[in-house]
């Protein structure tokens, strides 16, 4: 039996001990507690793995935290009065998280998304009383992202009083997670690698940071999105939701990260699918790109190093993308990535279009441009046509694609398959928002 193994026996039943769940008499205790469960290297099949923390466990997902912290605080310091209006972007963790506070404190939240918002998303926010507002056209310099922050500015200015959270920018969303912090250190004790996905850069921030009081030589490792402009890369389309962004949002810590890892989606499909049917255990695009991550840490690290990864939530809201077969085959999604990730040494040194590590992590801002982009950097979610999809060994040519023109729900652009490469396993089908904070 290996170190890792046995470790992992002798800390279950502790586990068991502290998360028991409870009786809750208010609806923010709902919230946090949440379990942290083994998962095996879901690749290669060693005996190697890594620590869970189940953020899918919280009603609406890790976003609970710091939406109720977040506005919990507003209300202390005089920000947002009683009964007044919360206005935030969200592609929709979030928005969850700010419904409950809504309910929990009693304001009214509007939420401003986009096209991609899927459908039960769509749905699921309403029902808990938000009003979602969408944004029919991307900024042409900063995407989706962008278009949809102008109009939260918008709709600030029309309603005196209104309260925007700005969770790209806003303290708060990295003070949150001390809690998740708290609690991992008190499941699994030592941690020597954290693993997060980064959106905002909230929860990566805010972990590391109360964990790194327990654990000075704890290291972080950072999982983005192809596409993505928050460690560098040029903005392209992106297929993945929660991670990655086109903009540079101010709450990530860039000092705090070792390395970070770009995932494409059809890397993250797998690992999501391989978790589901290994464990059970599984989520989103986030989800399958951090276990990823984790698992070939723990594949290629000493045998004593003890992995944290945050599941950020659970898999419901990806029924129709990340499980569905043929929305899978349709966009190119079927495969099996390669045994490692590439490495480049800066991240600007060129486009990264499959599971790339880079151990060089820079605030982007102020950096030159990706050699040979031939869009240019900010070019947003509203970029067509580009590599965003690739990284595996396509089982299939890629039938067709989406209607161009539009974002219908979770839908990509169609671009040419990637480069095949050694595979694993079995195959498995910055700033503030305009207007400020009030
Ligand atoms: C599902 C999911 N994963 C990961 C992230 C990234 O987390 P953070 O914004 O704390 O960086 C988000 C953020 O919205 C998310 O919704």
């Amino acid at each position: 039996m290996t170190d890792t193994l046995s470790e992992a026996r002798t800390i279950t039943p502790v586990l068991s001990r502290l998360v028991t769940g409870g009786t809750c008499h208010t609806l923010e205790h709902v919230v946090g507690n949440t379990p942290t469960l083994w998962i095996p290297d879901i690749a290669a099949g060693t005996d190697r793995g890594f620590w869970a923390k189940l953020e899918g466990g919280n009603p609406g997902g890790i976003k609970d935290r710091s939406a109720l912290y977040i506005v919990e605080r507003a209300r202390e310091r005089g920000h947002l009065a009683p009964g007044a209006p919360i206005v935030e972007s969200t592609s929709g963790t979030f928005g969850l998280g700010l419904a409950l506070a809504g309910i929990v404190h009693g304001h009214p939240v509007t939420l401003v998304s986009d096209p991609g918002l899927e459908a039960p998303m769509r749905h699921l926010l309403a029902a808990y009383g938000a009003r979602v507002v969408t944004v029919t056209e991307p900024h042409p310099a900063g995407g989706w992202q962008q278009a949809r922050r102008l109009r939260v500015g918008e709709l600030l200015a029309e309603s005196p009083g209104a309260y925007c959270p700005d969770q790209y920018a806003n303290p708060d969303n990295v003070a949150a997670y001390t809690s998740l912090a708290t609690e991992l250190a008190g499941q699994l004790g030592r941690i020597d690698v954290l693993v997060c996905a980064v959106g905002t850069g909230g929860h990566s921030a805010g972990t590391f940071r109360a964990l790194r009081r327990f654990h000075p030589d704890l290291r972080l490792v950072g999982v983005d999105s192809v596409g993505s402009t928050i460690f560098g890369q040029p903005a392209r389309h992106r297929f993945m939701r929660g991670l990655g962004s086109s903009i540079h949002p101010r709450n990530v810590d860039y000092a705090a990260f070792s390395e970070v890892h770009w995932v494409a989606p059809a890397e993250a499909v797998w690992a999501c699918r391989r978790l589901a049917a290994m464990r059970y255990a599984t989520g989103g695009w986030s989800v399958g790109a951090v276990a990823l991550v984790a698992s070939w840490l723990a594949r290629t690290s000493p045998g004593h190093t003890r992995i944290a990864a945050v599941f950020p939530d659970g898999p419901h809201r990806y029924a129709e993308t990340v499980f569905n077969d043929d929305y899978c085959a349709a966009h190119g999604l079927c495969g099996t990535p390669a045994a490692d990730p590439d490495r480049i040494g800066h991240p600007t040194e060129r486009e990264v279009t499959r599971w790339t590590r880079c151990a060089n992590v820079l605030d982007p801002v102020g950096l030159p441009a990706v050699q040979g982009s031939v869009v240019p950097a900010v070019q947003g979610d509203a970029a067509r046509g580009n590599s965003a999809r690739g990284g595996v060994t396509q089982e299939a040519p890629v039938p067709g694609g989406p209607a161009p023109g539009g974002l219908p729900p979770g839908s990509p652009t169609p671009e040419g398959p990637e480069p095949g490469s050694p595979t694993l396993g079995d195959p498995a089908p910055g700033g503030s928002v305009s207007g400020g904070r009030r």
